[in-house]
């Protein structure tokens, strides 16, 4: 049974606690946060500590710690003889101090208090040496269906697609439910649209669902939005997404 010291007290942290205190094969052995107040949660359910100095052995480290911090605290664990991973979609393998180092990048979207159904969370892995890569893949399938082998390049595309369907779609979620604020109409109206959305693409590739004025170049209506923008930088948005759809078909037409 592998023994874990998880690292960092936020979103993630918090997630990943609770779905290895849920899997059999796993024992927690300590929870590090730099800060009493964020280890509060885990007091009761856990050892835990804020000091370095203190972190217990354990077989592997799992650094769910802000990207920018990796290095720093990953230097404190230089005389640790386990395996250090850290959960980032964007920061490199070897940003991490020690000899045996890996990555551990759950591709989910966490925020406290939303539940989520870790084994459905599709889980990118990776390790420097062969033998901590079947230990990170032992306890990832202890808390997920679905572990994957991806290389730090293939996770940089990981990520890179990450943004763009989830940030960068749900920053479009929040200007459509200002317009419909702004007009008294009920975001919820938009729910069944979204959910349809979302779910045809698990049936056709994206570029054959793709539906709308930029798609069949319909000048009269795109116009006709984007007089409606005041905001100039929404204006552009939907000027550039349409041009890059526009391109995308404009041998069909
Ligand atoms: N949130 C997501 O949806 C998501 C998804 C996949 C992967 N990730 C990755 O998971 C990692 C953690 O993200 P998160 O969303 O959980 O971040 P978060 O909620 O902002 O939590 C960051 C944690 O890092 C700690 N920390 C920051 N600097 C530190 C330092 N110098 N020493 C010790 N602890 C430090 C913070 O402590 P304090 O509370 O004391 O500041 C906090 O516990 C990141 O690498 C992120 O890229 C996030």
């Amino acid at each position: 049974m592998p023994s874990i010291v998880l690292l960092g007290t936020g979103n993630v942290a918090t997630h990943l606690f609770h779905a290895f205190q849920k899997a059999k094969d796993v024992e927690i052995a300590q929870v590090y946060g730099r800060r009493k107040k964020g280890l509060k949660h885990f007091q009761a359910l856990a050892r835990i500590t804020n000091d370095t100095s203190q972190i217990l052995d354990a077989d592997i480290y799992i650094l769910a710690i802000s990207d920018t911090s990796i290095t720093e605290v990953s230097q404190s664990l230089r005389s640790k003889k386990g395996l250090v991973v850290h959960t980032s979609g964007s920061v490199a393998l070897d940003a991490i101090a020690t000899a045996r180092r890996g990555v551990f990048y759950p591709l989910q979207t966490f925020t406290k208090g939303k539940k989520v159904d870790f084994s459905e969370v599709p889980l990118c892995i990776e390790a420097r040496n062969p033998d901590d890569f079947i230990l990170l893949k032992t306890l990832g399938t202890s808390i997920s269906k679905k572990v994957h082998q991806i290389s730090s390049l293939q996770r940089k595309k990981v990520h890179l697609s990450a943004v763009l369907v989830n940030n960068f779609t749900n920053h479009l979620f929040h200007l459509a439910q200002e317009i419909c604020v702004e007009n008294n109409i009920p975001f919820d109206l938009l729910h069944p649209l979204i959910s349809e959305t979302v779910h045809k693409i698990r049936h056709l590739p994206p570029v054959d669902a793709q539906t709308g004025p930029a798609r069949r170049q319909d000048a009269e209506t795109m116009q006709l939005h984007l007089e409606q923008f005041e905001n100039p930088l929404h204006k552009k948005i939907y000027q550039l997404l349409s041009e890059s759809i526009k391109t995308t078909y404009e041998k069909e037409l």
